[in-house]
């Protein structure tokens, strides 16, 4: 995958609560271009699989049980450094401690329910587009 390229997520809060069109046109806005989108609900497997990471966190449980809520729409971005740049536009994961005019600032709810998911490197973005885009290459 082209490093000018990120994946997204936008998580069953923000979606429950009406929010899809209002981020993507910030995501729009903010200059990035949405390549592949896709609205599906995650499984528990698939949810754990996609945060395998923090399988031995504490809060894993609770994250695959919200996840797993309703639907997320899955996505694939692109912008020159579009993972940093869309770190810097979703927020800090605790919407209290985000930048005012972040998405998370605006739309989350809490640190568990906060609204979106960005890819934190060029590694994971394409690892994770894969994961909802059978080859995210041909997109
Ligand atoms: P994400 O992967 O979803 O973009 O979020 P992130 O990098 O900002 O945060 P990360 O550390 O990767 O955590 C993944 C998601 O787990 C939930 N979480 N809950 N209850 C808690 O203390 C807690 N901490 C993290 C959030 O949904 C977070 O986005
Ligand atoms: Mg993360």
């Amino acid at each position: 995958m082209a490093t000018n390229r990120t994946f997204t997520m936008i998580k069953p809060d923000a979606v429950q609560n009406g929010h899809i069109g209002a981020i993507l046109a910030k995501i729009n806005e903010a200059g990035f271009r949405i390549v592949a989108m896709r609205m599906t609900r995650l499984s528990k497997e698939s949810a754990g699989a996609f945060y395998a990471i923090h399988k031995e966190r504490p809060f894993f449980g609770e994250l695959v049980e919200y996840m797993t809520s309703g639907p997320i729409v899955a996505a694939i971005l692109e912008k020159d450094n579009a993972v940093e740049d869309f770190r810097k536009l979703i927020g800090a994961t605790d919407p209290a401690k985000a930048e005012e005019g972040t998405i998370r600032k605006i739309f989350a709810t809490s640190i568990a329910a906060n609204a979106i998911h960005g890819s934190d490197s060029d590694e994971n973005a394409a690892i994770e587009g894969n994961f909802f885009f059978a080859d995210m290459d041909k997109y």
